[in-house]
């Protein structure tokens, strides 16, 4: 009853005002600063520019995928703000690990056919080995090394976990380079191929675990809204000065390519 009235209050004296599109009207009398939030703080959808709801709030403008939600945020907007930046921070390293989760299963793939005396077409092992190398490895785990783990030790916190999450891109690398090596031998042996990429397997799933369900819940904790800005900033332009204006669209793009060579890019 008291968080109603609170709300109605609220409402009353224009606290809240939800705004169509991309800009927010300003509150009489000063400026809405802007969240940009990726994420609609109710529903945990990502948005879309083109039908967002705006809605001004203590100041800033949040985002939501309806209207629905807009009136749903109204009700407890301490509880979505909560949840909004808990997940913006878990999201921002969410499109690189869905990738990731998808070259997993191409290594899963791989492993299968070998074992079972089928072909691996050349070019689905040369693009695998291309996007472990140049994706996983020289961008992805880059980016957790200098602007995530950084931030844990400064902090003494996870301090173990980060620890073993290095050493496991550590030895990522060392698996990666000996499947290289063999995959560029004249005659590649397919039963080293598969114990490397077995190995892979077993160092990046619980790796990208334990990434997804402790470390990104934590780092959470560790960012104020204002370094939450800026790191998301720093990774966007990150990913542009390495993959240009198309960010990371080429690259799931190839992982899908790869998906089709193997057949496991539609569903059975
Ligand atoms: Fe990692
Ligand atoms: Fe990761």
């Amino acid at each position: 009853m008291k968080i109603f009235a609170a709300a109605a209050i609220a409402l009353a004296i224009g606290l809240f005002l939800p705004v169509a599109g991309r800009a927010a009207e300003p509150v009489a009398g000063r400026a809405a600063e802007p969240v940009a939030n990726s994420i609609c703080p109710v529903l945990g959808v990502r948005l879309d520019d083109a039908t967002k709801v705006g809605c001004e709030w203590e100041g800033r403008t949040y985002y939501f995928c309806c209207r629905m939600c807009v009136e749903e945020f109204k009700k407890e907007p301490a509880l979505y703000l909560k949840k909004l930046k808990r997940e913006e921070v878990e999201d921002l390293f969410g499109a690189q690990h869905a990738a990731v989760g998808r070259m997993l299963l191409i290594y899963r793939e791989m492993v299968r056919r070998i074992k079972n005396d089928q072909p691996i077409p050349p070019e689905a092992l040369e693009k695998t080995l291309r996007i472990s190398r140049e994706f996983m490895q020289n961008f992805h785990e880059k980016l957790e090394e200098k602007y995530v783990f950084p931030r844990f030790v400064a902090a003494g916190a996870q301090r173990e976990l980060v620890e073993i999450l290095l050493k496991q891109h550590r030895e990522g690398g060392k698996v990666l380079d000996e499947l290289i090596a063999v995959a560029r031998e004249k005659v590649p042996d397919r039963a080293r191929t598969a114990a490397l990429l077995s190995s892979l397997i077993q160092i990046y799933r619980p790796h990208k675990e334990r990434e997804d369900a402790v470390l990104f819940p934590a780092l959470a904790g560790l960012l104020t809204p204002l370094q939450y800005g800026e790191l998301r900033r720093d990774l966007g332009a990150e990913e542009t000065k390495v993959f240009g204006k198309n960010g990371l669209r080429d690259t799931v793009n190839e992982v899908a390519a790869t998906e089709k060579l193997l057949g496991i890019y539609e569903l059975p």
